[in-house]
């Protein structure tokens, strides 16, 4: 048997590194992979992102299945794609996946179910967008409505800070309009106060498959400081998700959000992730929907997973994710991002990276997931804003933010920056 995941960044190489596992598998390809899963047992890279190059070749190859990382293959329709010429594939087809790729589309499909989120208006024209921050008052947050890899959100603080990032956002009107600028579409949403944590589910298009929580640190610098990035690194439980959270996010987030969309004729089925934000009240409500699994969360996540990937994989493509469950190791799973020289703005690329682990010196307890690497000339060089991810799992948190911190140690690349705190929230206080 042999499978195909698509990606490169460090939820792929959890991914493809868990599927490796599967008994009776030939191969995992990676479309296109890193150096990570390049050097990976039981993995291959295979260089081809054109969504039909992608198709013709998991028809060549008699792939069993196909996983897709990242949003943008889904967002350009691989899933219709791949169905349309009968190739199994897990994710959620062009229409579905809209939830992540709109957020305008997201909050009115929201506002139609009932599901709880935050007050939102959308924008396309910078007068009444301004005039509606002015109205609002700060704190206030703006989002471009398309895909923006986690860096089309501002929470604003200020007015002025709005303003500005709607003069951003948003083309001006009239003969003055920059050179190159096109007509886009903001929300703008009511700032919510309490603890995110990421919830994140399989689904066949009616059942529902929890996987274990986990929590996200999206700002750059130590103590959740400095601009929003894709993640700098995750662990997994999320203590915030208590039995009541988890039962609340069931019941009034995910399970509405299956039905409604299968009511709409857009069944849903993929990894679901909603971002939670868990006010001091208690209550539970929807940040954002990706329609795949979080990075860095995958690390974690899937170093905590005791049952065969393939067998929940299989099942949901299938239909009957009902008749499967997942099991977790009960320890912590904790991941630590290494960025590169200028990330997240304008990540540096081509530094060596020294120190990495041997495949032979393999650990149970701690892996080292590549994301933004490639191979030149027999070494490992950065090759995007996310380098790496060292995750490692221990009796307690404390316990594995020191082995994570012990490995990262000896790795070395110039500019290499990340943060000293993953997992400060779920620290005695
Ligand atoms: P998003 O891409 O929608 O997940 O937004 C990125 C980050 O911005 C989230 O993880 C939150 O930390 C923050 N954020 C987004 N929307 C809100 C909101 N309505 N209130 C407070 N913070 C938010
Ligand atoms: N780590 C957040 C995300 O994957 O969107």
């Amino acid at each position: 048997m042999k499978l195909l995941v698509i990606g490169s960044g460090g939820r792929e190489h959890a991914l493809a590194w868990c599927l490796a596992k599967t008994p009776g598998l030939q191969k995992v390809f990676v479309a296109p992979g890193n150096a990570g899963t390049a050097a990976e047992r039981g993995l291959e890279n295979v260089d081809i992102t054109d969504l039909d190059a992608l198709a013709d070749f998991a028809e060549e190859e008699k792939v069993s299945l196909t996983i897709v990382g990242p949003e943008a293959p889904l967002a350009a329709g691989i899933v219709n794609l791949f169905r349309t010429r009968g190739l199994k594939i897990f994710g959620p087809s062009k229409e579905a996946a809209q939830l992540e790729s709109s957020k305008d589309f997201a909050k009115r499909f929201m506002t139609r179910h009932g599901i709880p989120t935050a007050r939102f208006a959308s924008f396309s024209e910078r007068a009444s967008a301004h005039a509606y921050v002015d109205q609002q008052g700060a704190p206030i947050v703006i989002k471009t409505d398309g895909l923006a890899a986690g860096k089309g959100v501002v929470v604003a603080m200020t007015v002025d800070e709005a303003h500005a990032a709607l003069d951003r956002m948003l083309p001006a009107e009239g003969p003055r309009a920059p050179k190159g600028s096109r007509p886009g579409q903001v929300v703008i949403e009511e700032f919510l106060e309490g603890e995110e944590a990421s919830f994140i589910v399989m689904v066949d298009g009616k059942d529902v498959l929890p996987l274990a929580s986990s929590q996200d640190h999206k700002r750059i610098g130590d103590g959740d400081t400095g601009p929003n990035t894709g993640g700098m690194g995750a662990y997994s439980p999320a203590l915030v998700v208590t039995p009541e959270v988890h039962a609340k996010a069931m019941r009034e987030i995910i399970l509405p959000t299956v039905r409604g969309m299968a009511a709409e004729g857009m069944p849903y089925t993929g990894f679901l992730y909603a971002g939670l934000m868990i006010g001091k009240d208690g209550s539970v409500k929807t940040v954002e929907f990706n329609c795949r699994l979080g990075d860095p969360e995958a690390q974690p996540i899937l170093m905590r997973l005791k049952s065969d990937l393939f067998t929940l994989l299989d099942h949901a493509v299938a239909g009957k994710l009902d008749q499967v469950e997942a099991s977790w190791d009960r320890r912590v799973a904790l991941g630590v991002v290494l960025a590169a020289a200028n990330y997240p703005s304008t990540p540096r690329t081509g530094d060596v990276i020294s120190g990495l682990p041997k495949a032979s010196e393999d650990s149970e307890d701690s892996h080292v997931f590549h994301a933004g690497t490639s191979e030149r000339d027999g070494q490992t060089v950065t090759a995007g804003g996310r380098v790496l991810c060292v995750t490692a799992l221990g009796d307690n948190v404390k316990q594995t933010q020191k082995r994570a911190y012990n490995l990262i140690i000896g790795i070395h690349f110039d500019g290499m920056q990340y943060r000293h705190d993953i997992g400060h929230r779920a620290m005695p206080r």
